[in-house]
């Protein structure tokens, strides 16, 4: 039985050996399956999915495209239902469509495009004692939020001149989300989805802003500008403006308007995820994923209202729209020791100190030469001013739910110390980083309105065999080889699980459970693998069941409908869809115990 495995409580498992197999592995003693998939109807009215047939208004009513971000919220009241929340990153043209003409996409195409992206809220059904879920088609809570639904801009830069369109004259109503990448879970029953490379959907950029958030000067290689023109900057040239945000959503409420919450900043938000303060203030953490970009913190200045009553939701729907947003800059406390090749300073340990550089509050700037608009418009630009840290591309980010310490993944950096391009410092302590490294902050005093913190590196990751890891100074032969973390989440026992995003040790991307206190912190150990060409996202850890979201299976260059280089889940002749996987125990009994 797996429960004779060794392991901190929650991780005794056998770990998953590294491998390129076109499928889910899973560790002995454990079983999968499917819980949704790309295309399958979740509101009342929608086809079942066929390829053959797919049109724009049937994937409205679908389950999206490239899942991403997971969250799974409590349902009172249905016996043994909670509510799925997921992200649809992007689409994948070519694994969508037969015969995809990339020079000339259709106009069904595109809009087909347009309803793949955004989020899904759909209910699902556990079964009765296993860890096995399927959706609820057609629940009320059901929804589709796309590249097309209304969304209200809020906070201090929400009808700023910079967001102001020929569509939209008041700056506060943005059609769509994209890029929705991963997210976080708020105590008071919303999620936070944040929008990154939205800088891909939008042509013609000529602003040096559109230059810094890499809005490139021509056509986009999806082509929509052809099909709405508020994708083509020389028409529209702040509808850029109007993405890279937060985005609020209240999936109780199923009529509630989504949120773009500027008092969050625009950038490339990997991640949002909060943390309260002892007077029940919450504080945000967030990256930007892009090479030699930066990590903040908004710190809201309005305290949550408990409960479930119209008055208290209303209130806590204003939680992310004043407050304090600030940047981070790191020193280390080894200066001089960093060499670049992951060599371990004689302190024993990448460390050091950090202090939160506040860029606006509310309608006031902090940052010289800048209008607090213009920090929450242009945030990286506020960034590069005061001097925040480069890293090495902040992904998904996570507050302990023990311990209050907060775990960033950066995922890799192939730039730093090239050319031109910052060298290694304490905190991104490898030129050339191709495996990444997790980071552990602690803020003074563990109170998350600090405006100082200490950390240090808690993982970096590769080969173990490679002298340039570290593995919070567990033993390396007892470890398993990760390469890139990218998404975050915590189980109920207080084990850190990564999942990765483009392992560059030549195996398949996968899941990982370490423990982050006790005599077997740093103890890292693989749950599982997927399928050829996918990342592994959104990780969920409960008792009874882990939750990740297949991502872009197939995605191989020159892959196509014609020429798959995946079967999955499916099997050969169908199409590769991303999909949503349930792991669980086949004795019945909870993960790791
Ligand atoms: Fe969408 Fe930074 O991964
Ligand atoms: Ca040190
Ligand atoms: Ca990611
Ligand atoms: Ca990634």
């Amino acid at each position: 039985s797996p429960g004779t495995f060794d392991g901190a409580r929650g991780l005794r498992f056998a770990p998953v050996a590294p491998n390129t197999d076109d499928k889910v592995t899973v560790p002995e003693g454990y079983t999968q399956s499917v819980v949704i998939r790309w295309g399958e109807p979740i509101l009342r009215g929608a086809p079942a999915f066929d390829p053959d047939k797919q049109s724009a208004k049937a994937q409205a009513g679908q389950f999206g495209y490239n899942n991403d971000f997971l969250s799974l919220l409590p349902l009172r009241g249905e016996r043994g239902r909670q509510v799925l929340v997921a992200n649809h990153e992007y689409t994948d043209e070519v694994l969508m469509f037969k015969g995809y003409d990339s020079e000339n996409p259709t106009r069904e195409q595109v809009e087909i495009a347009w309803a793949a992206h955004g989020l899904s809220v759909v209910v699902v059904q556990e079964e009765h004692r296993s860890g096995k879920l399927s959706p609820v088609t057609r629940h009320p809570l059901n929804r589709r939020l796309t590249a097309t639904t209304e969304f209200e801009l809020t906070g201090p830069a929400a009808g700023s001149e910079l967001l102001r369109t020929g569509a939209d004259r008041s700056g506060t109503t943005v059609l769509g989300t994209l890029n929705n990448c991963a997210g976080g879970t708020t105590p008071w029953g919303t999620i936070l989805s944040g929008e990154e490379n939205f800088n891909q959907y939008f042509a013609n950029g000529s602003s040096a802003t559109d230059q810094r958030y890499g809005v490139g000067t021509g056509a986009t290689e999806r082509k929509w500008e052809r099909f709405d023109q508020r994708f083509d900057l020389k028409q529209e040239p702040n509808e850029v403006h109007r993405f890279g945000w937060v985005v609020e959503l209240d999936p109780y409420d199923p009529d509630s308007t989504p949120a773009k919450r500027t008092a969050l900043g625009r950038f490339k938000h990997e991640a949002a995820q909060p943390r309260l303060t002892d007077d029940g203030r919450p504080v945000v953490y967030m990256g930007d994923d892009e090479r030699f970009d930066y990590f903040y913190k908004f710190v809201s200045s309005k305290r949550m209202k408990k409960g479930d009553s119209r008055a208290a939701r209303e209130h806590n729907r204003t939680l992310l729209d004043e407050g304090t947003l600030y940047v981070a800059k790191l020193t280390g406390d080894s200066p001089g020791q960093i060499d670049g090749t992951g060599k371990l300073p004689n302190d024993g340990e990448f460390d050091g100190a950090g202090v939160w550089i506040p860029l606006a509050t509310g309608d006031v700037s902090h940052v010289p030469g800048m209008t607090a608009e213009e920090v929450y418009v242009f945030t990286r630009l506020a960034g590069d001013k005061v001097g925040a840290t480069k890293m090495d591309r902040p992904e998904d980010v996570e507050p302990s739910p023990r311990t209050g310490r907060v775990y960033v993944a950066l995922t890799n950096n192939s730039n730093r110390g090239k050319g031109d391009n910052p060298g290694a410092d304490e905190a991104n302590p490898r030129n050339l980083n191709k495996h990444g490294q997790v980071l552990e902050l602690a803020e003074h005093w563990d109170d998350p309105t600090s405006e100082g913190f200490s950390w240090r590196l808690f993982l970096v990751a590769g080969d173990p065999n490679d002298p340039a890891t570290y593995f919070a100074g567990y033993p390396k032969d007892k470890v398993s080889p990760i390469s890139c973390p990218d998404n975050i989440a915590f189980d109920p026992y207080g084990n850190l699980w990564l999942s990765t995003d483009g392992n560059a040790l030549g195996n398949h991307d996968g899941l990982f459970g370490v423990a982050t206190h006790g005599e077997r912190r740093g103890e890292l150990k693989q749950f599982l693998t997927v399928p050829t060409g996918a990342e592994t996202c959104g990780p969920i850890v409960q008792d009874r069941r882990v939750l990740v979201a297949v991502q872009h299976p197939g995605e191989v260059d020159g892959a196509s409908v014609e020429k798959p280089a995946s079967a999955w889940p499916d099997g050969p002749g169908k199409l590769v869809r991303p999909s949503v996987v349930a792991v669980y125990r086949k004795d019945g009994r909870d993960i790791g115990a």
